[in-house]
Order: structure tokens, then C-alpha cells, then sequence
């Protein structure tokens, strides 16, 4: 057992209490992060006087030094250390001696934690959105593709009004658009740093906050030094972004496994993002898209823990936030994961166009254009739609199409009926002719491929130079 906290105790921990309360096994997980903080900090103190130039030029060695070992394996972080902030400090004291017992001045693990855990959650954030990104190529391409594969919209799972593939994708295109604004927006809501909050009433040294915030990247400095090492709204956010981004692969990959049924047969998953069975040898299961809309539940579970521990914590920190780290880096992997498999699922589907436009030919999609045929021709809209229905039942009774009638038979359930209804209920015309904004006629949606083509070249990463940091971050 190795503590920061020995002094003012009389008795060694129990071990189970030791157990219970560590948190190396996963807060490892942002030793990057740990250090990147101590040397801002160490920079710092340094600049203001609070460290000598040889004591800073030790401890910045010695931090590089164990992030260069543990990087390159020679350096194992062990489960002697109650966290990761124990372990580097032990660590650098017993690499470089005193020097190092002078690199948590002015600091309290309150607000290195409330750090370590905003650095890890603030790449991550960029690292989700550029998956999405990548998710949204793959959809604008398939899109552009398929601007004229017809295919029945549905409404309660039944077939309603033609649409293209290029339409229901691009509704996808919209959620993942949206997912990648909150990302930003939540993005820069985090982007203040805590660091200089000390336990929870900031410190008596005279701390530069501006400068380390510069240092790490982030906006500036946050405001309360105890809302500083208690607020865990960003993680919340960012766990309630990533679940809606789940909520949307989720109800794709639903429509996907209707999709790839043998019943309908719309779109065939690659034989690469698909698995059999053990005793059917003729199964070839959408396991990949089952298990995304499985893990959807997983990352629910993770915000709806973490808003349940959060509600009745006292200022300022409290232990209980220890738990936040497990479940959010679980939801991030997950999503991350899930992301990058779904794209690939997608990218490398068959869509079988001939399947989809032939459903779109059955079940009376083309119902409410027939009625707007009579309506053109002085047809009250609401006898319209009597006729129609009276003509889907005959239709129902023959088992054929609105079309596969005669005129003759036409004329007999209305006189208004003229040779032109086939062309103006055929699936070229119902969908060429819906060209409102965001319809799916090919007009329309070339101008709205034309915008998202547009969206895609331009990126906030990019803009805001984001990307630079990012580098930063990698290379530190
Ligand atoms: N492992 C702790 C956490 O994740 C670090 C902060 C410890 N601070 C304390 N006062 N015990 O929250």
C-alpha cells in the first residue's frame, strides 16, 4: 500500500478498505493526462517564483522521464498506489528525491482529478465527432448514389408514400449533423480549467490560473474554485450526447436487421459484418448491428448512474464522484467502437435496388398522388379520397396494383379517370414531383446533397484549430 496520506493516521488501512477505495485499476487510464497537468503546473509555479528554475528543470525530467518509460514498457504501473495521481508523485520522489515532494504545491488531487478527468473527456469529444464525421461521409456517399433508388416510406411499419434511399439515409445524415453540434457545443463548455482550485477554496501562493489554463488549451480558468472540483455537468453532457448518438445508430441498425430480413430482403450485411449459427447452416445473422443496438442500453445505464450519484452530493467534493470515471470511459469505448464497426457495416451493405423499388410498387404507395389526380381534375379532396379507397379495395380484391387496371375498370369507379393517371401515379412521378424543401424529389435533394457536401468540407476542428492542439496533445 502506497499512500500520499500517512501522517495523522495511528493504524494501517484494512486491506478491504484499501481495495474499496483505490482507483488505480481504472483511473490509469488518463496517466497521460496526469502528467500533461503536472508539468503546466510545474511550468507555472516556476514562472511565479514558487519553484526554483533547477527544481522545475528536475521535476519536468523526471515527469518526462516516467511517461517515457511507461510508454515504452519498462515502467509498469502497479496496484500499490491508491490512483495514477500516487503513483506519479511516488515515482518522480523516488526518481529525483526532494525536488519531487514540491510538485503538489499549491494543488490538491480535488481539482488534478477534476483535471486529468476534463483533458481525457475534452480529446475524447473530438475523437467521437470525428467518427461521426467519418459515419457521415460513408451516408453522403451512399446517398449520392442512390438519388433514384425508389423504396416505400414507411409510417407505423407500413408502407406510406415512396421515397429513395437517398432520403431515408439523409434523415440519418440529419440526426448525426445534430450529434456533431452538441458535441461542439459541449465541447466548449468544458473548455475551462480547474486546476488552482486547490481542495476546494483555491491557495494562499500566488497561482497564475490564466497561464496554466493557456498552457493546457483550455478558454481560461474556471470561476468557483468549489464548483471547479465538484462539477461533473460536462461529463453528464457528454454522456447524454454520446447516448443519443447511440439512441440513432441504435434505431438504424433496428431498420437495418428489418431490413436484411428474408422477408424483406432490402439490403444484404456483408459477409464480413456477419456471423452464423452453430446449429443452422444456412443462418447468416446481423450480429454486429444487433450488439450495437444492445450496447445502446450500456451507455444509458452509464448517464442515468452518473446523474443518480451526482444528485445528492454536498459541495464540495465528495468521494462518491470517484465513480464517475469507469462508466464514462466504458461509454466512450463503446460508442467509439460501435461507431467505427457501423460505418464499416454500412460502407460495405448491398442495398438490393430492384427489392426495394418493387415493395414500393405494392402496398398503394402511390394512394395519395391517385387522390391528388382527381383533386387537379375538380375533385373535392374528400371524395378523392373515398374514390381512392374504394379503388384500393377492388385493387385488394383482384390482388393487383392501382395501375395493373384497365382504364375501362378505372372509369367505372370514376369517369374522371383518363389514360394520363399512369404516368402521374407511376414512382418516378409521386417521388420527381416532391420537391419542397427536404422532400425527395431528385431536385430537392440534390440541393440539400449539395449543402451537406458543403457541411463536410467545412469542419470546427479545423476552423478552430483544434486539430493543432490536438497534436500538441499527442505529442506531449
Ligand atoms: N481517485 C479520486 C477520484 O477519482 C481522486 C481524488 C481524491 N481526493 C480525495 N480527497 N480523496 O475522485
Amino acid at each position: 500500500m502506497a499512500q500520499l496520506w500517512g501522517g495523522r493516521f495511528t493504524k494501517e488501512t484494512d486491506q478491504l478498505v484499501y481495495q474499496f477505495n483505490a482507483s488505480i485499476s481504472f483511473d490509469q487510464k488518463f496517466f497521460g493526462q496526469d502528467i500533461e497537468g503536472s508539468i503546466a503546473h510545474v511550468v507555472m509555479l516556476a514562472k511565479q517564483g514558487i519553484l526554483t528554475k533547477e527544481e522545475k528543470d528536475l521535476i519536468l525530467k523526471g515527469l518526462t522521464g516516467i511517461r517515457q518509460d511507461v510508454e515504452e514498457g519498462r515502467l509498469a504501473i502497479t496496484e500499490e498506489y491508491e490512483d495514477i495521481h500516487s503513483f506519479v508523485e511516488a515515482k518522480l520522489i523516488e526518481r529525483i528525491g526532494d525536488a519531487g515532494k514540491k510538485l503538489h504545491t499549491g494543488r490538491s488531487r480535488n481539482d488534478q482529478v477534476a483535471l486529468d478527468m476534463r483533458l481525457y473527456t475534452r480529446l475524447e469529444v473530438l475523437y467521437v465527432d470525428e467518427l461521426v464525421k467519418e459515419l457521415l461521409c460513408t451516408l453522403l456517399r451512399i446517398m449520392e448514389e442512390n438519388m433514384e433508388t425508389y423504396m416505400p416510406g414507411f409510417t407505423h411499419l407500413q408502407k406510406a408514400q415512396p421515397v429513395t434511399l437517398a432520403h431515408h439515409i439523409g434523415a440519418y445524415f440529419e440526426m448525426f449533423k445534430r450529434d456533431r453540434s452538441r458535441l461542439k457545443s459541449i465541447y466548449h463548455r468544458m473548455n475551462y480549467c480547474p486546476l488552482g482550485a486547490g481542495a476546494l477554496a483555491g491557495t494562499t501562493y500566488p497561482l497564475d490560473r490564466n497561464y496554466t489554463a493557456a498552457l493546457l488549451g483550455f478558454e481560461g480558468p474556471t470561476l468557483n474554485s468549489m464548483d471547479s472540483v465538484s462539477d461533473r455537468d460536462y461529463v453528464i453532457e457528454f454522456l447524454s450526447a454520446l447516448s443519443t448518438i447511440m439512441m440513432h445508430l441504435s434505431r438504424f441498425c433496428e431498420e437495418i436487421i428489418i431490413w436484411n430480413s428474408d422477408e424483406y430482403r432490402f439490403v444484404e450485411i456483408d459477409d464480413a459484418y456477419s456471423t452464423g449459427s452453430s446449429i443452422m447452416p444456412q443462418k447468416k445473422n446481423p450480429d454486429i448491428a444487433e450488439l450495437v443496438r444492445g450496447k445502446t442500453g450500456r451507455v444509458y445505464g452509464a448517464l442515468l448512474s452518473i446523474l443518480t450519484t451526482m444528485k445528492g452530493i454536498p459541495l464540495a467534493y465528495n468521494k462518491d464522484m470517484q465513480e464517475d470515471k469507469e462508466l464514462t470511459f466504458d461509454a466512450i469505448d463503446t460508442v467509439k467502437g460501435c461507431l467505427a464497426l457501423f460505418e464499416g457495416m454500412v460502407r460495405t451493405m448491398k442495398f438490393r435496388k430492384d427489392v426495394m423499388e418493387r415493395s414500393a410498387m405494392r402496398g398503394f404507395t402511390n394512394a395519395t398522388d391517385a387522390a391528388d389526380y382527381l383533386v387537379v381534375r375538380g375533385v373535392p379532396f374528400r371524395d378523392a379520397h373515398g374514390i381512392i379507397g374504394r379503388l384500393v379495395l377492388t385493387c385488394i380484391d383482384k390482388q393487383c396494383s392501382i395501375e395493373d387496371l384497365s382504364i375501362e375498370e378505372l372509369k367505372e369507379i370514376s369517369p374522371v379517370f383518363e389514360a394520363d393517371l399512369y404516368d402521374a401515379i407511376s414512382l418516378k412521378t409521386c417521388v420527381g414531383r416532391r420537391l419542397t424543401v427536404g422532400a425527395p424529389g431528385k431536385d430537392a435533394m440534390q440541393k440539400v446533397i449539395e449543402a451537406q457536401k458543403e457541411y463536410l468540407t467545412r469542419d470546427w476542428q479545423d476552423e478552430e484549430g483544434i486539430y493543432m492542439t490536438k497534436d500538441k496533445e499527442s505529442e506531449r
